[in-house]
């Protein structure tokens, strides 16, 4: 086989936050394929980086007090723990916001300028007098022009689903400053895709198979599809957190622009790092440009970024394969990008969660096809204790007792046992090796997964059959000879098919690999033909715990909750909304809305005891009813933060889902999140009632004046 030389990339993660599990299956992907392609022998530069500019950034840098060079370098910081954590193994980790990708989106630019590819034209957006600066449409909200919602987003309602230009609101104003935005013109740059040229290049492009099926569909519809195909708007005017537009004072590169450079930006820095010829590395016609990437961001990536890399010329090259992903949900329930869910990376690990489960169990549900893949935690248990350790693991310690009691650990020269060689050892290997290895190249891991259970299963039952602790026990009564060659022999087959087993796991598993390696003392095994011989095993050590149902529990238990026992009440107390520690709340709940004998007034409390409270103004982007539960909804909350709260409130009664929508509320912030059955509530929204409930049933949302803004505190 040739040799293969390999540039692959993930997607670079927004310098705004934590990674979640999402990026984590990403990366989990792409290095299993990495670590196969190394065992192979292939060359591989497999970096990665974080996607530092853009307006959200800049504004979150802001109101964190910080600069956001300075906000940046410490999410940055926050990278390796998840990298190493989860043996990722990137030879390079850059950012966007580097001398690097500087450099080449500027040049990449010139280019695409030289061959006319650039336009300028004079659009009209809102611009906040007060902030100084134009807005991006997320920060601006208005009433719908279609509906008449309040509080919608610049570019579509939440409330109708209408999709409209920010300057279409009604009563818009600055989500920022909460001004009024005036209409603005500005010169912007214009990447042409609608240009013949990339449009014929595209076609060919996106019809070399490089893509899987469905997303080469996708892409042609795009392109060739009803609407037509929009030249890209790649510029952006001071402030700006990006990179400058050569020859264009105030003028900056959209974040999305120099965010796929920089892929090129971290191969560049490592190989300067490694003293390798960035330029040499691309041109060489056997390098294969590799992208590993969800699937919302497939437009980027098949079509401006290959013209873009297209008609820059080389050295650059177009991408030869871009391997799309679904999305991961938990327990069935979709993730949100900026939100996260279910799973905290960081937390799993803190749980001293063996990582290694985690890549087992995602390899094992991975197609190559651009499917979801769920994270179930019962399956999760099933899949690792009984198949992983079940099967696999257990192989070694089985058959490693009796070579090590009675044989000083030596092993049969299968070898000159040839003739005797059992189904499981003869030639069976050699083909499923070549069909794992042909999975393993198609990003069908959970198919590989499949064919190495069958196989340990065989081996399973091979052992069963030979029953070795009845010669075992003939052997403690003192015969000798043929017995203990059976039995030596035995126990050498069923741990060279652990040996196989470890080989083809290997992408997978790599600790655990490595560990199986020193016990079985032949050294590093490559994807090669002839494995090495065994020799002589050392004394058998445990080598892999099993997954707890307490350590699941304690995963989707938040901190804030882990161990303390939150103290909490609620605006309407029911049954579904019982806390876990009912004993530590101030105020008991009247269980399922029975009548409760009225509470006597609360004692009177000092400003600095008010003060602790953190009341916020949030806007409710969603609410919807929760199944199974009488008198709940789930509301997602905007409290001016990165990411919505999630909250269940027992208004029900009271409210239609709808109704809520887009409105403006008061929620407790800082109240320890409570895990409920059917979620995590994290905050409270706050409600006023009648003191006889019972005879008064209804119930009112607070709802702040015109102007309020979410995040704004309450006081
Ligand atoms: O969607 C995102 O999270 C982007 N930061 C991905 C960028 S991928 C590449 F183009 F850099
Ligand atoms: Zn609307």
């Amino acid at each position: 086989m040739t040799h293969r030389e390999l540039f692959v990339t993930t997607a670079l993660p927004y310098a705004n936050g934590p990674l979640h599990i999402g990026h984590v299956m990403e990366y989990i992907q792409a290095d299993i394929w990495v670590r196969y392609q190394r065992l192979r022998g292939a060359t591989v530069h497999f970096v990665g980086a974080d996607d530092a500019h853009g307006a959200p950034i800049m504004i979150a840098a802001e109101k964190a007090g910080k600069t956001p060079r300075q906000y940046v370098a410490e999410i940055a910081a926050s990278r390796r723990q998840y990298l190493d954590g989860f043996f990722l193994s990137f030879d390079h980790w850059h950012s966007t916001d580097s001398p690097e990708n500087t450099e080449l989106s500027q040049e990449i630019y010139r280019r695409l300028r030289a061959r006319e590819l650039i336009a300028t034209r004079t659009i009209e957006q809102f611009y906040d007098p007060v902030k100084g600066m134009f807005l991006p449409d997320r920060y601006i909200r208005g009433e719908c022009p279609r509906c008449g919602a309040a509080d919608q987003y610049g570019d579509s309602c939440e409330v109708c689903g209408a999709v409209y230009a920010p300057t279409e609101l009604k009563h818009p104003r600055s989500a920022l400053s909460g001004a009024t935005p005036e209409v603005r013109a500005s010169e912007h740059h214009f990447f042409r895709l609608s240009d013949s040229r990339c449009r014929e290049f595209l076609r060919g492009w996106i019809q070399g198979g490089r893509l899987q099926p469905e997303v080469a569909n996708k892409a042609r519809e795009w392109l060739d599809g009803e609407q037509e195909l929009a030249d890209w708007d790649i510029s952006r005017d001071a402030p700006y957190f990006g990179i400058p537009i050569p020859d264009a004072p105030g003028k900056y590169f959209y974040v999305w622009l120099d965010a796929p450079i920089g892929y090129l930006a971290s191969l560049k820095a490592y190989c300067a790092r490694r003293q390798l010829d960035f330029e040499a590395v691309l041109r060489n016609p056997r390098t294969e440009q590799i992208h590993f990437i969800g699937k919302d961001i497939i437009y980027f990536h098949t079509l401006f970024w290959p013209a873009m890399l297209e008609f820059a010329g080389p050295p650059f090259k177009v991408p030869d394969r871009v391997n799309v992903h679904g999305f991961i949900t938990v327990s069935g329930e979709k993730m949100s990008k900026s939100r996260g869910t279910g799973i905290d990376p960081l937390r799993y690990l803190a749980l001293g969660m063996n990582p290694e489960w985690l890549r087992y169990y995602i390899a094992a549900k991975l197609n190559a096809h651009v499917e979801d893949v769920d994270f179930n935690p019962d399956d999760f248990l099933q899949r690792v204790n009984s198949d992983l350790i079940g099967k696999y693991v257990n192989i070694a310690s089985r058959a490693a007792t009796f070579l090590t009691r009675h044989f000083d650990g030596r092993t049969t020269n299968l070898q000159n046992a040839a003739d005797r060689l059992p189904p499981v050892l003869r030639q069976q290997p050699d083909t499923l090796g070549q069909e794992i290895a042909q999975a393993y190249e198609d990003r069908e891991f959970g198919k590989a997964i499949r064919i190495a259970m069958a196989y340990a299963d065989e081996v399973n039952t091979y052992f069963d059959a030979a029953k070795p602790w009845e010669l075992a026990k003939k052997l403690g009564q003192g015969s000798a000879g043929e017995d203990a060659r059976r039995l030596q022999e035995i126990c050498s087959v069923t741990l060279r098919g652990f040996q196989y087993l470890t080989l083809w796991l290997k992408p997978v598993l790599p600790r655990l690999a490595e560990d199986a390696e020193s016990f079985l003392g032949c050294g590093p095994m490559r994807w090669e033909s002839s494995l090495p011989p065994l020799e002589r095993i050392a004394p058998y050590r445990h080598l892999m715990a099993r997954v707890e149902e307490t350590q699941i529990d304690a995963l989707f238990t938040p901190p804030a909750l882990a161990g303390s026992g939150a103290a909490l009440t609620t605006v309407t107390p029911t049954k579904e909304m019982k806390v876990s520690s009912p004993e530590n709340s101030p105020a008991p709940a009247p269980a399922n809305g029975t009548a409760a004998p009225q509470p006597a007034a609360p004692a009177p409390v000092s400003i600095d005891d008010f003060g602790k409270i953190e009341l916020r103004i949030a806007r409710i982007v969603n609410a919807e009813p929760v199944e199974g539960a009488e008198k709940l909804l789930r509301l997602t909350v905007d409290i001016g933060e990165a990411r919505p709260r999630n909250v269940f409130a027992g208004i029900k009664s009271a409210y239609q889902p709808e109704q809520l929508i887009g409105k403006l509320t008061v929620v407790v912030a800082n109240l320890a999140p409570r895990k409920m059955k059917f979620g995590i509530s994290e905050a409270m929204v706050l409600a006023a009632s009648h003191e006889d409930q019972k005879a008064n049933p209804g119930l009112f949302l607070l709802e702040p004046h015109a102007g309020a803004q979410p995040g704004m505190r309450v006081r």
